[in-house]
This record gives structure tokens, C-alpha cells and sequence, in this order.
């Protein structure tokens, strides 16, 4: 039986593209096409045995834990709000880190009992405000988080903070700090049996990358 030694990497648009891209290209794969300009969500690669496909990072775990990408670049809230079943995250890439925190208007006194949290990553507000002992209603959004205490659909939010200014500039303040947050590599677990040479030596160029800025 032929060893099986092509690899997909999936990883999504955005951030975490950019920075990983440079990356990539220090461990020796480069994409053929302008991923950033083009339409297409396949793209080959200076390495013939890797390409790579593009999808929304909510996605990236999805793609992996079922084997359609061997690998993939992911945000840890991405990861735990997947719950990692299939997966095996094996390096740290300390890309686009960020904060995961609860937010709210800023100067205002939150009311008392039951809050409304917004958020896009129900599984680990719901985690943070039970390790709290602290009822509260969530409400599931998909984006501009930060707008929902402004018009009055929650008390708070719980989403990623970087820089800060998204929340300034809708007038809220950060609150709790949950959770640190960086991008991960996960390996699908049978891939890592069925291609475990190629993708050993692909960790390998990429732990050795990340080791040289
Ligand atoms: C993220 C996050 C915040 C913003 C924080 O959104 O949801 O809105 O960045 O960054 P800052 O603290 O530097 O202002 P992103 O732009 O990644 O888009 P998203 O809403 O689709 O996640």
C-alpha cells in the first residue's frame, strides 16, 4: 500500500492568515496564488505534498476533527468552544494573541442579579460565570459583540480584546479577564497514524520556524 504523504492545512482569513503565512513561508511553504486577492478556498504550494484550503475559523477545528484538512491553525476560543473531540493541539504558534474578557458600559454600575451577557463563545462564558456561581442569561451572537450593550440587549459582553479600541470606541470598558487566547496547530488524531512521518517532519520545520523569528 502506498504511504500516504499529502497534507492539508486548513486555516482562515484574517488575523491569523497573516500571520501565520509568514510562517509557513519560513518552514518552507509558500501558497502558488495571492491567497489575500483570490477567490479560490484550495491553493498548492511550493511543497507539492501540501496544500492548503481557506475557510472561516470557526470552521478550522470542524475541518479537522473530521479529517477533510490534516491540519490547521486555530484560535484557543475556537478550540474550546469545539471541545476538541478528534484533535490533538501539539504547538503554541503565539499568533494574534489576544484576551478573552467580559465588557461593559464603561462608568456604569451593572445591575444586580440575573446579567444578559452577549457573546459569541457561549461554551466558555457559560464555563466562566458557573466557576463564578453566577446565573446569567446568554445570548448568542455572531459578530459586533459591542453593540449589544449600547442598544440595551445585554448588560455585558464576552468576546476577544486586543488592542482595547473596539471597546472604547463603543464606550465600554474591560471587565473580567478570562483567559489568555493565541492560535494553535491540531493535527487530526488519524491523520497523525496514517501520515505520521510527513506531518512529524511538517511540525518539525514549523517549531524550528517559529524558533527563528
Ligand atoms: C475582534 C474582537 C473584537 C476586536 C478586538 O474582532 O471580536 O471586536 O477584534 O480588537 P481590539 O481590542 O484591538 O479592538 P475581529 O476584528 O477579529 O472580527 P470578528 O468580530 O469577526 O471576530
Amino acid at each position: 500500500m502506498p504511504v500516504a504523504t499529502e497534507l492539508t492545512i486548513a486555516l482562515a482569513k484574517g488575523r491569523i492568515l497573516d500571520e501565520t503565512l509568514p510562517l509557513l513561508a519560513r518552514a518552507g511553504i509558500e501558497p502558488v496564488d495571492d491567497l489575500a486577492s483570490s477567490r479560490k478556498l484550495v491553493f498548492a504550494t511550493s511543497n507539492k505534498d501540501i496544500k492548503l484550503v481557506l475557510i472561516r475559523s470557526a470552521d478550522v477545528a470542524t475541518y479537522v476533527q473530521y479529517g477533510a484538512a490534516d491540519l490547521g491553525v486555530a484560535g484557543k476560543d475556537v478550540l474550546l468552544e469545539h471541545g476538541g473531540e478528534g484533535l490533538y493541539e501539539r504547538l503554541d504558534l503565539k499568533i494574534a494573541p489576544c484576551r478573552m474578557m467580559t465588557a461593559g458600559p464603561a462608568g456604569k454600575t451593572l445591575p444586580r442579579g440575573r446579567l444578559k451577557v452577549a457573546t459569541k463563545y457561549p461554551g466558555i462564558t457559560r464555563q466562566f460565570f458557573l466557576d463564578q456561581g453566577r446565573q446569567v442569561e446568554l445570548i448568542k451572537l455572531y459578530g459586533s459583540m459591542e453593540l449589544a450593550p449600547v442598544v440595551g440587549l445585554a448588560d455585558i459582553i464576552v468576546d476577544l480584546v486586543d488592542t482595547g479600541s473596539t471597546l472604547k470606541a463603543n464606550g465600554l470598558a474591560p471587565l473580567d479577564h478570562i483567559m489568555d487566547i493565541s492560535s494553535r496547530l491540531i493535527i487530526n488524531r488519524a491523520s497523525l497514524k496514517m501520515k505520521n512521518r510527513p506531518i512529524r517532519e511538517l511540525v518539525d520545520r514549523i517549531e524550528n520556524a517559529l524558533k527563528r523569528p
